[in-house]
């Protein structure tokens, strides 16, 4: 029988790679702001960050591909992060970190500078108008991702959703950020390209139902970005 929610959330506590929103509510307890390479990772490597990660299978494949970089797979819910760090830890990949934390904080628990990338695989599309600011690529993201990561550094951005990506090319252009590289359909325009096949577990799903996955690649302006949304 497969573990229970509860039964997952705390054995990830007691994962060493991974970081709990309730490892720092106690206040003596520190924050890893500033700390990643230093303690954490205990090497200059450069950081990069999968957000939404859910199971985190980016994080495990780019980190089994790129050993000279650190990976962190942040979501908020436990029981995907669980299956993500656990097979981080079989597999002894030790550029490997989970968060589990409302990305909203995000500048709470990174520094100025301290991401050299990162990528957003799948983020929930939040189609309905209240909701709006939700969406992991509209401006009040793309400003707490300014305030982490390095003006060279770029974003990865993977949708099955139409809305939610023209929403994000419109966000984008709007924020005054530079496009690298759009993709409409990654499987019939790059069906060989090895990063961007990467499947995770979500793609697998709409893969099936037969949608149509888009990518696109982007870095943020160097003035802050001043627009909201209506
Ligand atoms: C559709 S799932 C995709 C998971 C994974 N990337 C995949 O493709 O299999 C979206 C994920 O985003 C996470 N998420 C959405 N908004 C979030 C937020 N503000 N902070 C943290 N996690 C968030 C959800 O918890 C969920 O695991």
């Amino acid at each position: 029988m497969s573990k229970g929610k509860l039964e997952k959330f705390e054995e990830l506590t007691a994962f060493p790679n991974s970081l709990e929103l309730t490892d720092f509510q106690d206040a003596r307890s520190q924050k890893p702001k500033g700390r990643w390479h230093s303690d954490i990772f205990e090497n200059e490597n450069p950081i990069v960050l999968e957000l939404a990660c859910g199971k985190g299978t980016y994080t495990l494949e780019l980190a089994r591909r790129n050993p000279d970089k650190n990976f962190v797979g942040v979501d908020i819910k436990g029981d995907r992060i669980w299956k993500g760090a656990k097979q981080a830890l079989e597999e002894g990949l030790n550029n490997v970190r989970f968060l589990r934390i409302y990305i909203d904080h995000l500048d709470e628990y990174f520094a100025p500078d301290e991401v050299d990338d990162i990528w957003i695989t799948f983020p929930d599309p939040y189609p309905r108008y209240s909701d709006r600011n939700n969406r992991l690529s509209g401006p009040k993201f793309l400003k707490i991702y300014q305030r982490v990561l390095k003006e060279e550094g770029a974003i990865y951005f993977k949708t099955d959703s139409d809305e939610l990506f023209s929403f994000t090319r419109e966000s984008v252009a709007k924020s005054g950020c530079k496009v690298h590289r759009i993709v409409e359909n990654i499987y019939q325009e790059c069906p060989n390209d090895e990063l961007l096949t990467i499947q995770t577990h979500y793609e697998a799903r709409y893969l099936q139902e037969g949608r149509s996955i888009s990518f696109i690649k982007f870095s943020l302006p160097s003035e802050e970005i001043s627009w909201e949304l209506d």
